[in-house]
């Protein structure tokens, strides 16, 4: 191995597929709510200004990094932001989550929607990439992210979280084209948005569909992959690409269609059985039940033991949760999961 390739921080080189001496993790939803430092910022400040103040979202950056010992920074941000350019009013109630004040439900207010220029419109946040990079030096990669299209569309025309998806569903159904108006409206912002990250410095960028599991094979392949392969096509070769979605396993092949080159699962399939299904040319990151994290530590270590098993040591897994970490999670249940990912994964 060359001097440079030992240089590139392990969790790049799992990206690549390269093998590593043990496996790399991060956590999703590693810089928020169950670090007690974060909880102290917000009883100081309201959510948007954490995001929105680069020095703040800088530090609540830096906290799972200092603490954790994760091989990964992901920026602080929220998928919602690139809506607010759009000419959507959103807010973040106490106890609801998000708030879409005005969502779009018709042809012409679909039309109405402003386009994303990611640089100028969010600068605030390629300011925060650029001070976290300058702080991280290159030693820990810092990853970028966006919601897809698809998720994105679910909040927007929801107005909010939802159980049955009703009122998306029946856009898609009711007008394809004006759903297809959307997709491509939401699509050129993300890929505005994650360009502007790359070049403020994001390493790797991660695509939330989190909701893309709610579809049918054939719904996803209509009326979600083309617009998700527009994303993946426009940064190819730029920085690695992890493309994650919640429920996929009845739509994996189509999501891998769609692209990345690391699918990000969650814990209801085995990660074994997904990565047999997906084929070895493609990363993997997963894949814990966030709530194992709740119970004790043999039991944490266990399970970390049991995924690594069904990995079989390949080059290309990355260790995550299946989902964001749970506000009530202890830290230190944390960093044994993370100590035990390293450590049992050395010894492989
Ligand atoms: O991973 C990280 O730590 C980086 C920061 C990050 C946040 N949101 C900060 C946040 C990331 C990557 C997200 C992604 C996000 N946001 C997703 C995709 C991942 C997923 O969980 O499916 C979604 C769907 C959202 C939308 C969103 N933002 C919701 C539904 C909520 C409220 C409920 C919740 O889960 O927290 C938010 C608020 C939010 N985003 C908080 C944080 C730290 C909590 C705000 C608070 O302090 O009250």
């Amino acid at each position: 191995m060359t001097k440079v390739e030992q240089n590139t921080p392990i969790f790049l080189r799992a990206c690549k597929r390269e093998p590593t001496e043990y496996t790399p993790v991060w956590l999703m939803r590693q810089a928020g709510r169950f670090l007690a430092e974060y909880r102290a910022l917000r009883r100081q400040y309201p959510f948007l200004t954490l995001c929105k103040t680069p020095e703040l979202a800088t530090q609540v950056t830096l906290l799972p990094i200092e603490k954790l010992g994760v091989d990964a920074a992901i920026i602080f941000a929220d998928i919602l932001l690139p809506l607010e350019p759009m000419g959507i009013e959103l807010e973040f109630t106490k106890g609801e989550g998000p708030v879409i004040h005005n969502p779009p439900r018709s042809r012409a207010e679909v039309e109405k929607l402003k386009a994303v220029e990611a640089e100028k419109d969010l600068h605030f946040i390629m300011e925060a990439i650029q001070q976290v990079c300058g702080e991280l030096k290159g030693q820990i990669p810092l990853i970028g992210f966006s919601g897809a299209p698809f998720t994105l569309a679910c909040y927007l025309i929801e107005g909010g979280g939802t159980r049955d998806f009703v009122r998306t569903k029946s856009l898609m159904y009711e007008d394809p084209p004006c759903w297809h108006i959307l997709m491509e409206k939401l699509s050129a912002a993300v890929i505005s948005y994650l360009n502007a990250q790359v070049r403020a410095g994001a390493a790797v960028v991660q695509l939330f569909d989190s909701w893309a599991g709610i579809l049918s094979p054939r719904d996803y392949e209509e009326f979600v992959l083309p617009h998700s392969r527009r994303i993946f096509h426009a940064l190819s070769s730029k920085v690695p690409t992890i493309h994650f979605a919640t429920g996929a396993a009845g739509i994996l092949e189509q999501m891998h269609a769609a692209g990345g080159d690391i699918i990000g699962i969650d814990w209801r399939i085995d990660l074994g059985e997904a990565w047999q299904r997906l084929g070895y040319e493609v990363g993997i990151q997963g894949n814990l039940d966030p709530a194992a994290l709740l119970g004790p530590p043999e039991r944490i270590e266990s399970r970390v033991a049991e995924i690594l098993h069904r990995a079989e040591g390949r080059p290309g897994h990355i260790f995550n949760l299946g989902h964001g970490v749970l506000p009530q999670t202890p830290e230190e249940n944390v960093i044994t999961m993370v100590e035990s990912v390293h450590r049992l994964s050395r010894d492989q």
